[in-house]
């Protein structure tokens, strides 16, 4: 007999509960991928995937979206534990020569205070793209705290931490296929 789904899992001293089924992801990032394809029909994107937590969402949209084009990465962190300090660092900043005039899609996990989006756009944008279209696989629009200028988005969720598909709490729970937001108010 098949056991029963983990209604929580534990990561750290936290609890979470599932949220976003593999299926709901795979069915959602398909769609994301046809309609970045449809607004860059005939163009020759240079994506560059936000680490580390978009990582598996950005292998999923590039294959989603069947266009062949250049993948670079970029690492900024602003987070610590479950919640923003605030202060975005640059680790790892992007290069002229996968931005300078080119269809740059930005591919993000999460924007929740648009604190990141906020520094890293004028970052991106004094390289002069050609454009930038920025696709995020989750959206807490409760918790923004600065405009942030989303072209798609997979999922509009509650301002909760979540975990999984990439996403960390701490170090923990990347590997996790769906989404889990913590169980209790924090
Ligand atoms: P922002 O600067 O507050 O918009 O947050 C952007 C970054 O914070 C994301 O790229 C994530 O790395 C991290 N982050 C924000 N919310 C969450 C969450 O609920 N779970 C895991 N990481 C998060």
């Amino acid at each position: 007999m098949a056991s029963a789904k983990p209604e929580r899992i534990q990561l750290h001293e936290l609890s979470f509960r599932p949220f976003l089924t593999e299926e709901e992801i795979d069915e959602r990032v398909v769609q994301l991928g046809k309609e970045l394809a449809g607004r860059l029909e005939g163009g020759d994107p240079s994506f560059i995937v936000m680490l580390r937590g978009a990582f598996i969402f950005a292998a999923d949209l590039i294959r989603a979206s069947r266009m062949d084009g250049e993948i670079s990465f970029v690492r900024t962190s602003s987070y610590k534990g479950t919640r923003t300090d605030g202060k975005v660092r640059m680790h790892l900043a992007p290069e002229a020569a996968t931005v300078t005039g080119r269809d740059v899609v930005l591919i993000e996990d999460i924007v929740d205070s648009g604190l990141t989006m906020q520094a890293f756009l004028p970052e991106l944008e004094a390289l002069h793209p050609k454009s930038i279209t920025l696709v995020t696989l989750l959206h807490k629009p409760e918790a923004q705290r600065v405009e942030v200028d989303i072209d798609l988005t997979g999922f509009v969720i509650p301002p909760k931490f979540v975990v999984g598909y990439g996403l960390d709490y701490d170090g923990r729970g990347r590997h996790l296929a769906g989404i889990w937001q913590l169980a209790e108010d924090f």
